[in-house]
């Protein structure tokens, strides 16, 4: 079985951020993070790994990871594109954003491109109604987004 282990790195954010939490359970979502940051996905390896690092057990931290919608829980692409599907980015054009990304890499939400460079998600509000439409590159906002800015950003991704 394959195995899942933090880089030097980001075993030192975990070091570090153990000082901050008062006890395991709230380590609970800072590592899963950090597994999602280092793999793009949390894998069952990493929820063993979790759980020996926390002293839980891998049900513990399955239940965690399964509760969140943020959580990717099967490999993604490189590039993970949120478009928000909440009201006011889709009342100012989020289903061009969509429709864009299907025309040009051919997924649809829920998919991953042959390459696995990219893959589309329609999450609900992320909080930046304001700056409608907007999606998440990687986790990064993009806000007040055309479907020319879009175009452009996916260029720098290729
Ligand atoms: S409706 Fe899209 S960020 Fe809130």
């Amino acid at each position: 079985m394959k195995t899942f282990v933090f880089t030097p790195e980001n075993e030192k954010k975990f070091q570090e951020q153990s000082k901050k939490y008062p006890n395991s359970d709230a380590m609970m979502l800072p590592c899963l993070w950090l597994v999602q940051e280092q793999e793009n996905w949390v894998s069952p390896e990493a929820m063993v790994f979790i759980a020996n690092k926390l002293k839980k057990t891998p049900i513990q931290v399955y239940e965690v990871a399964t509760f969140y919608t943020m959580f990717n829980l099967k490999p993604i692409g490189t590039y993970h594109i949120e478009v928000c599907k909440t009201l006011s980015c889709m009342m100012m054009g989020a289903n061009d954003l969509i429709k864009f990304i299907k025309d040009t890499i051919g997924i649809e939400p829920g998919q991953t491109s042959k390459d696995g460079k990219f893959h589309l998600s329609q999450v609900e509000c992320l909080g930046a109604c304001g700056g409608a439409p907007m999606f998440a590159l990687n986790g990064q906002y993009h806000e007040n987004q055309s479907v020319s800015s879009l175009g452009d950003l996916l260029k720098e991704c290729k």
